[in-house]
């Protein structure tokens, strides 16, 4: 049956690997992933549905067509059930087993062409995912839109948490890839020692505890991108090899001799300052110029202040979904405060701040300027007498105390505590600027440099 299946297949131009049990069949598909699997139900060992279930968790999108005898069909609508894609009755042609497996794989394909659509259509006002409506990140959607089903590899830059690796998604959802894996190298996560077996795989024995045939991930990449993610903290001795994988476009397993074919498309992204990694010799400049081709620099958040609106209703969202609970509305002022805030961390540490918000007020609809930190809104009182609960919480004095605190701290901060600076800033005398410091209890020193 086995030689019959796979004989008839091939005949018909499929690439097909015949293993005689379902073990077996597993094994193979943890070394590399398959399109599709045939198996039989009854075998002895794993049989066809536990076969399934086990491809399933190596790969919740693996396809299995079952092939089951007249008579069983209990146990194929039962194998449809765990997750089979379609089953044919023994006997069969070998071409109503083509035609199954056919309809499996366009199936897929139409699945993985609707998640990219999906992706797209969910975003307004932004692209593929990423929102945004500053001019810098349109012209970031509109190179994107450009190179739509290109396969030029991009280099992308920017501060830590701008959206390097959403933009590196979106690339891979737009190209014609987007069936394929995208698969991400963290080049500052994974060890030096491990590094290399990583990322060009190994053959058995190739070093102590290498067990099993293991594909890297520029292996794992073929087909789709690999996402090389800062890029400067490979080693040179990896940066070399990776160098030669792109101008050959075959990896060599670690212990292992044949080369192996692979069609990849590389974007690679880094927070620093690449010209100067040039420069002090930690990124080899071959590299660099065969990455940099198409170059997107996302700009740091303060520099698009105008996008924490619409980030920040689009993390309210995300964070009711996750905590199972109503969208909150936020209130003018308390959108005011986070738009002004540095964002040092950028859109990253937006999203971090928003979800902590959520989570602090779960009953809450609207967030208010109460509702932020302190060190984000000043002291209480610095905004309270346009926020409808701080009337009732403060009286007249203790809201006036707070707007002054407020007020006085930010003026001595501008100055560096200049006390004469200030009070031509503010206005007023030097006389009643000390005053009001002395009772509000800052003093200028506090603020100098
Ligand atoms: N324009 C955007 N729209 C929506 N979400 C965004 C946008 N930019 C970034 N994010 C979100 O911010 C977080 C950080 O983004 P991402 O991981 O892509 O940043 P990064 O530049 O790769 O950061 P790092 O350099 O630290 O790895 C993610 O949760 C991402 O979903
Ligand atoms: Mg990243």
């Amino acid at each position: 049956m086995r030689h019959f299946v796979a004989k008839g297949l091939r005949r018909l131009g499929f690439e097909v690997e015949a293993v005689a049990s379902g073990t077996d069949a597993v094994a193979r598909y943890e070394a590399r992933p398959f399109d599709l699997c045939v198996s039989d139900v009854r075998m002895p060992g794993l049989d066809g549905v536990q076969t399934l279930e086990k491809l399933r968790g190596l790969d919740p999108d693996a396809l299995v067509v079952l092939m089951t005898a007249y008579g069983s069909i209990q146990s194929a609508v039962d194998a449809i059930r765990r997750g089979a894609f379609d089953y044919v009755t023994k006997p069969f042609e070998i071409d109503e087993l083509a035609v199954a497996i056919e309809r499996a794989l366009e199936h897929r394909a139409l699945r993985t062409e609707n998640r990219a659509l999906k992706q797209l259509v969910d975003a307004r006002d932004g692209y593929a995912g990423l929102v945004g409506q500053s001019p810098a990140m349109r012209s970031v959607f509109a190179t994107i839109e450009r190179l739509r089903g290109s396969e030029a590899t991009v280099l992308i830059g920017g501060e830590s948490g701008t959206g390097k690796e959403m933009v590196a998604r979106a690339l891979h959802a737009t190209s014609a890839r987007a069936g394929g894996p995208f698969v991400v190298l963290q080049c500052a996560a994974i060890p030096e020692t491990l590094l290399e077996s990583e990322l060009f795989g190994h053959e058995p024995g190739a070093f102590t505890g290498a067990v099993k045939r293991k594909r890297g991930l520029i292996e794992k990449a073929h087909g789709g991108t690999l996402f090389v993610d800062e890029l400067a903290d490979l080693s040179l001795l990896a940066q070399s090899k990776l160098e030669r994988v792109l101008e050959t476009r075959e990896v060599v397993p670690l212990g292992g001799s044949t080369p192996v074919h692979v069609d990849l498309r590389i974007v690679a992204a880094s927070n620093r300052d690449l010209e100067a990694a040039v420069r002090d010799g930690s990124l080899r400049r071959e590299l660099y110029f065969r990455l940099d081709v198409v170059r997107i620099q996302l700009p740091p958040l303060r520099e698009r202040r105008e996008d924490v609106p619409l980030l920040v209703d689009r993390f309210l969202g995300a964070a009711a979904e996750r905590l199972g609970v109503k969208k909150k509305r936020i209130g003018f002022d308390a959108m005011v405060v986070l738009s002004r805030q540095p964002w040092a961390g950028n859109v990253r540490e937006l999203a971090n701040a928003v979800e902590r918000l959520c989570a602090l007020r779960p009953e809450a609809d609207e967030l208010g300027v109460l509702d932020l930190p302190e060190e984000m809104r000043g002291p209480i009182g610095a905004t309270a007498g346009s926020d409808p609960r701080a009337v009732g919480q403060l009286d007249y004095e203790a809201a006036i105390r707070g707007f002054e605190q407020g007020y006085f701290a930010q003026l001595l901060k501008q100055t560096g505590g200049n006390m004469t600076e200030a009070a031509a800033l503010a206005g007023i005398s030097r006389g009643h600027l000390h005053r009001k410091t002395r009772q509000l209890g800052l003093q200028g020193e506090q603020f100098r440099g």
